[in-house]
């Protein structure tokens, strides 16, 4: 690791250990190192797939057209050949919550919709785009986990005869209100965030780092690649990968850096 990157994580790790409150904001690169693809860059998702899929309005109008591509893209466990098994957390997601146990983090926001956060043990969590873990009927409301054997025949549907719809955010879709407000609360109440794999390119979602620095707080990212929060609000970048990065501050919390 260079010089600089040594310095800036020295920089970080001060910043975090003096902060009043720390929220993480998180995106499809927290979640890349445990082999979820990313949306954008290179081999992305909507590289391979048709977004229109993922519009509220084209689903409800052809369920049967749109779950095909919502399966192999989120539930691949759950399709016949069986391709692999149910993504797992980091170590990123692991410092995550161990730095809510120690008091360290006070909040993370993600825009990620895998459940690897909550799995991880993080508790003070804001799914901003909801989770693939849960599915609702349409007709009756039911919420259900997300089972293989529900997603074999597609479109999956309720005893009552309704079509499931995944409880993540589609496009056109609002944010949940409960989501929504606990992000914004803790947003506001933050001197740091710490941004880690997101390209900042989805709104609302990408307004809450900028509701930290705009509150006058400071931001730290983590990124192998710039961002669009990089030269905007980012005060400290660190060009690496979650969990190099997370390992690394989390070592120098502890007063265990490696010289
Ligand atoms: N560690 C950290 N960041 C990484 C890593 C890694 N190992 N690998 C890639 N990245 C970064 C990329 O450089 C990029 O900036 O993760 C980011 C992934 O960008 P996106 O795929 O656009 O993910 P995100 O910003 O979370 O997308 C936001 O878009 O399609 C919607 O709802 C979807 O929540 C998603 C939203």
């Amino acid at each position: 690791m260079n010089h600089d990157t040594e310095r800036a994580l020295d920089k970080a790790a001060a910043i975090l250990a003096g902060a009043r409150s720390v929220i993480a904001f998180t995106g499809a690169g927290i979640s890349a190192e445990s082999g979820v693809p990313t949306f954008r860059g290179a081999g992305g998702i909507w590289e391979r797939y048709d977004e229109r899929h993922l519009e509220l309005g084209y689903f409800r109008a052809h369920p049967e057209l749109a779950w095909p591509t919502i399966r192999d893209i989120f539930y691949a466990f759950a399709s016949p050949d069986g391709e692999r098994p149910p993504f797992q957390p980091n170590d990123a997601h692991r410092v995550l919550a161990a730095w809510e146990q120690q008091g360290i983090l006070n909040f993370t926001v993600t825009q990620n919709i895998d459940g690897l956060h909550a799995a991880a043990g993080s508790r003070r969590l804001s799914e901003f785009h909801g989770t693939t873990a849960t599915l609702s009927c349409m007709r009756c409301g039911a919420r259900v986990p997300s089972a293989r054997e529900l997603l074999e025949t597609l479109p999956p549907r309720c005893p009552c005869g309704g079509i499931y719809k995944p409880d993540f955010t589609f496009f056109g879709e609002g944010i949940d209100p409960a989501a929504s407000s606990s992000a914004y609360d803790a947003a506001r109440k933050a001197d740091v965030c710490l941004v880690i794999g997101s390209t900042g390119l989805v709104y609302p979602a990408a307004t809450i780092p900028r509701v930290v620095a705009g509150g006058g707080g400071t931001v730290i990212e983590v990124n192998p690649e710039p961002s669009t929060f990089t030269d905007d609000i980012t005060g400290v970048f660190l060009p690496m990968g979650a969990s190099e990065a997370l390992v690394a501050l989390d070592r120098r919390l502890r007063g265990t850096a490696t010289p």
